[in-house]
């Protein structure tokens, strides 16, 4: 969700926003300039967007839950990341209308596969002409249910154990932890996690009285906890990579 949650929250158009194009939905950055977040988009960003990432975007631009939406950098990041590491199966949590499902199905191989989940169907149907129109839609295989429930499910399954090259976490934030001890048997060794949104709109590093909205006081104790458990972790070795708004890398180790 994005760094500019107040802003985006109040439904007004502050001087700051008309200034950059990318205010509003798919603000993600803690970058303290605007400016150079919008250099970003706009120089490398944009121009190498594929139409049908684009139009998703625009189409999501209009939905009421617009904020949830992953924003445009953090996506060619995935895809960069996908491609680096050779993905071949992977799991994504938390779907929304696609825009990272979106991103990681462009990037992974004609015989890839994504196993995504989401508790509400319908927003991820609002994304399945832009995934067919992109011709990746083979690619995707949907469950909709509680995330914990999904992975329980693929745990029981031998076959799932260790099996997957990738999984991107973007869901509700009080789980990630019961998320990350399930994952942790599904991903292979030397395989990757993200975790998005772990710096929690700069939040996790602001006094407790900062003004942010409800849901972020809310899920920052989550999120800071989960930060601590993840630098602790011996089994893995992570980055926390400040794209978007926040996520931490974690390769397997053991
Ligand atoms: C921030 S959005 C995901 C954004 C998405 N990655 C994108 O690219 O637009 C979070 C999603 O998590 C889903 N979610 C929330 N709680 C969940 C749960 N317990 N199990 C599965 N999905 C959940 C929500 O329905 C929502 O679609």
């Amino acid at each position: 969700m994005s760094a500019n949650v107040e802003r985006e929250n109040n439904g007004q158009e502050g001087e700051e926003a008309k200034k950059g194009r990318h205010m509003g939905v798919g603000h993600k950055s803690l970058l303290q300039s605007d400016a150079l977040f919008q250099y970003i988009l706009e120089t490398s960003v944009y121009p190498r967007e594929p139409a049908p990432l684009r139009e998703l975007r625009e189409m999501t631009a209009k939905h009421p839950w617009n904020l949830m939406t992953t924003s445009a950098d953090e996506g060619q990041f995935l895809m960069l990341l996908v491609k680096l590491i050779n993905a071949k199966n992977t799991i994504e949590l938390g779907v929304y209308t696609g825009y990272s499902l979106l991103s990681t199905a462009l990037a992974l191989p004609e015989d890839g596969k994504i196993i995504a989940m989401d508790i509400h169907r319908k927003n991820y149907e609002l994304g399945v002409p832009f995934m067919e129109k992109a011709g990746v839609h083979h690619k995707i295989d949907f469950r909709e249910g509680q995330g914990i429930t999904l992975l329980e499910e693929l745990m029981q399954d031998e076959k799932n154990i260790g099996f997957f090259d990738f999984v991107f976490v973007d869901a509700d934030k009080d789980n990630y932890l019961n998320y990350h001890e399930r994952i942790m048997k599904l991903v292979k060794v030397g395989g990757l996690i993200g975790y998005d949104n772990t710096l929690w709109n700069g939040s996790v590093a602001a006094p407790d009285d900062t003004p942010y909205p409800k849901y972020v006081k809310y899920y920052k104790p989550f999120v800071m906890e989960l930060n601590t458990a993840l630098a602790a972790d011996p089994r893995i070795e992570i980055s926390m990579v400040p794209v978007g708004d926040g996520i931490t890398l974690c390769r397997r180790l053991e």
